[in-house]
């Protein structure tokens, strides 16, 4: 709370921040409550979250062991998912409601540039105690150390902190990244080692991730009339030390205090419990806009095309009681799809193709029983607008109605095609050629997917030597976007660089020795509503892209 207050003082528009994201956490629990959530995280989806440990020490006692760090992991891992030894000490009065986060941490693994790291920076320092106020233990420059990126790193920092705080979190949402994260004081970290009793349990980090996933204290830090926000934790008047007997209840009426709860401010062997409606605060800001979303393990969704996602106009023959696509060959496609009654979404077929590249194509009719003749199409949807009547979309069609029992060529991606996803279309038509949108008696229609490359950038794609593939979505965003890359052939060291309008740089990220599809998370919600400049540069290429931020906080 001291720290909290600190923000506050510093920045005025806290508050107003605070309320929107309390606001908004609401929202996602009550949608979640509703089973409303689109794409939410299920409950059963365990969230692991990469940890850095600065040990900043100004002597060989203060530089705890790898040993000690690694008896305080296994402690949150125990703690976040109800598998602490002592959970068994709950009164059966709050039995019900114990929750389990189903988080885990592990160290990290690979360093900001990409490189193997054991997930430990430790750093001399010649001060001999780090206060809350300003942070020193967080910068380089005021003899501590400076975060990883605090969206991509849980960032905890191990120090002698000064004034008898055992340690101190940021909420989500609140303060600037380069202060995310956790700082626990060395002689109340882990099990083992430093540290000390009645506080050598490895609580007190368990407590102050709790408040860095948007916990507040049990007592909500005001008297009987404050909450914390959470339904399933009795209310209470003021904090709780040492180790109570339970039934003591500091508010009058409702449940005793809940003063084994992790966010209360017992000694460590007396808190064994989240509760449920503390894990459902916890997990809401895995979700968009929660502030703790880079963490979500749910796989980001492929890019959307620039005009929006298009919506293809329906084709198809009515019957296929005399005839059908039977088997449709091109690029890497080969699909034996028989007889699908008229119309076929093959869409999550997909195959990758170079845009200006001649493929074969076969197709091979399937009639029930008489051979008739038939009518031939193919289209791209190359300019990805959700039509095939752009120019050059039809790649290929037969001059009339034919009854060969095997149609092919080679056919060309145009080589005006966007970079990306679209879609191609085959059509089969009796008696006639077929048009892209066509609905006609007999014959059939099959949509697939074409991965194009080497194909046009896309419009307002600044390009200076070289194509990236760039791309940045969604765009606009109101929360992450993610920022995606490839590096063709050798590993190369890539910079990327966001600039607001003024030429400000707001966040930036380095690769070393990389290549392949990269995609990042840019936290759009930490640069605040405005237009901004997504530049990546290697080895002389450089794109830029504009990135428009919708809503803040
Ligand atoms: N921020 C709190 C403090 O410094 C942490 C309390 C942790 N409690 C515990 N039993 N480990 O006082
Ligand atoms: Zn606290
Ligand atoms: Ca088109």
């Amino acid at each position: 709370m001291e720290h909290l207050n600190h923000l506050l003082e510093e920045n005025p528009d806290l508050h107003k921040k605070m309320d929107a994201h309390e606001h908004r956490i609401q929202n996602i629990l009550d949608a979640q409550k509703k089973g409303q959530l689109a794409n939410g995280l299920s409950a059963a989806t365990t969230v692991t979250i990469p940890v850095v440990v600065h040990v900043v020490y100004n002597n060989s006692t203060e530089n705890i062991s790898t040993a000690q760090i690694n008896s305080q992991i296994n402690v949150l891992n125990a703690d976040f998912s109800a598998s602490n030894g002592d959970i068994s000490s709950v009164p059966s009065l709050f039995t019900s409601r114990i929750g389990d986060a189903n988080i885990q941490f592990a160290l990290a693994t690979t360093d900001p540039s990409g490189n193997p790291t054991s997930g430990i920076t430790r750093t001399p320092t010649t001060r001999t105690s780090f206060s809350t106020s300003g942070n020193p233990v967080k910068f380089n420059s005021t003899g501590g150390k400076d975060a990883w990126p605090t969206d991509q790193y849980l960032n905890i920092w191990v120090c002698d902190i000064s004034g008898g705080i055992l340690g101190y979190a940021q909420f989500p949402n609140s303060g600037s990244a380069a202060t995310d994260g956790v700082v626990t004081d060395f002689a109340y970290f882990g099990t083992t080692g430093t540290a000390t009793a009645p506080f050598n349990l490895g609580r007190t980090t368990t407590h102050e991730v709790g408040h860095w996933l948007n916990l507040r204290h049990i007592w909500g830090d005001t008297g009987c009339g404050g909450d914390d926000f959470v339904s399933d934790t009795p209310l209470a008047g003021s904090p709780n030390f040492g180790c109570p007997s339970f039934g003591a209840n500091s508010c009058s009426g409702g449940d005793p205090d809940m003063w084994m709860n992790y966010m209360d401010y017992v000694d460590d062997r007396c808190m064994y419990m989240f509760s449920q409606g503390q894990v459902n605060r916890m997990r809401a800001t895995f979700e968009t806009g929660g502030g703790r979303e880079s963490f979500n393990p749910t796989t980001v969704t492929p890019p959307p095309p620039p005009t929006g996602t298009p919506t293809y106009c329906a084709s198809r023959g009515n019957s296929t009681a005399d005839e059908w696509i039977q088997r449709f060959r091109y690029a890497g496609i080969d699909n034996n799809s028989g007889n699908n009654g008229g119309y076929a979404d093959f869409t999550s077929i997909s195959t990758n193709v170079s845009a200006g590249t001649g493929y074969t194509l076969t197709v091979n009719p399937g009639w029930s029983g008489r051979v008739f003749p038939e009518g031939y199409a193919i289209w791209i949807d190359r300019n990805q607008d959700g039509d095939f009547s752009d120019s050059g979309e039809r790649i290929g069609a037969t001059g009339s109605a034919i009854t060969a029992s095997s149609v092919s060529g080679t056919l060309t991606v145009p080589a005006n095609s966007n970079n990306g996803t679209t879609r191609l279309r085959v059509s089969m038509k009796y008696n006639g050629v077929p048009t892209e949108c066509e609905v006609f008696s007999f014959g059939e229609v099959e949509d697939y997917t074409l991965n194009i490359s080497n194909g046009i950038r896309q419009a307002r794609d600044i390009s200076l030597g070289g194509d990236l593939g760039l791309e940045v979505y969604p765009n606009p965003t109101s929360s992450n976007a993610t920022v995606r890359f490839e590096v063709a052939g050798e590993p190369a060291d890539v910079v990327l660089s966001v600039t607001d309008v003024r030429g400000v740089q707001v966040a930036s990220r380095t690769w070393s020795n990389v290549n392949g599809t990269i995609e990042y998370k840019l936290n759009s919600e930490s640069l605040g509503q405005g237009v901004y400049l997504v530049a990546i540069e290697s080895n002389g290429a450089k794109q830029v892209k504009r990135l428009m931020v919708t809503e803040v906080l």
